[in-house]
């Protein structure tokens, strides 16, 4: 992203300290979302990375993620696809299990959202681990579809996640608006 456009998204993002456990800082983007100037920059940058990868589906990951993905889809002219946690969608679901620090998750997707032939691009608005954008990548290739790319508003360098998705990437691009 541009760099007057990274300060006004960074300017909108607060630090919450100690939430949700202590000595986590939480990064709290409804400021940023309450701001109708930075909210559409953001969407701008990311529909353009959308057009950029040629994507034919986006896809968001629950639960901020939604919020950041569906305008990007409608902006880019393309559908828009939910990955949930597991227990919420209530069709014929491809499921994916994965590691948290303490324990697993399961995120799933309707298998019919996501074919062959589609180019998929996964946006969210944090990159911590990378468990949960991995298991995005595993569903998106299990469905026969293509990987377009990784979107985040903020990635988290001090956790691992960029060398966690670069096998699901495979090549992909993973864009970061800011590294924190
Ligand atoms: C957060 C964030 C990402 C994920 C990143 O979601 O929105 O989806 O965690 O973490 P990871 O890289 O370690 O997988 P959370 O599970 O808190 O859900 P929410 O968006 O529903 O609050």
């Amino acid at each position: 992203a541009a760099a007057e456009v990274r300060e006004l998204l960074l300017a909108r993002i607060k630090d919450i300290p100690d939430y949700p456990k202590p000595g986590v800082v939480f990064k709290d983007i409804t400021p940023l979302l309450a701001d109708p100037l930075a909210f559409a920059a953001l969407t701008d940058t990311l529909a353009g990375l959308a057009a950029r990868y040629g994507a034919t589906k986006i896809v968001g990951l629950e639960a901020r993620g939604f919020i950041l993905a569906a305008p990007v889809a409608v902006q880019a002219g393309v559908g828009f696809v939910p990955v949930r946690k597991a227990g919420k969608l209530p069709g014929a679901t491809l499921a994916q299990a994965y590691e948290l620090e303490y324990g697993t998750a399961e995120i799933e997707v309707h298998a019919e959202d996501l074919r062959p032939g589609d180019r998929v691009m996964v946006i969210d608005d944090v990159l911590a681990t990378g468990g949960t954008a991995e298991a995005s990548l595993s569903l998106i290739r299990r469905a026969g579809a293509d990987v377009a790319g990784v979107a985040v508003l903020m990635e988290l360098s001090f956790l691992t996640g960029r060398a966690r998705l670069v096998e699901g990437l495979a090549g992909a691009p993973l864009e970061a608006l800011l590294t924190i």
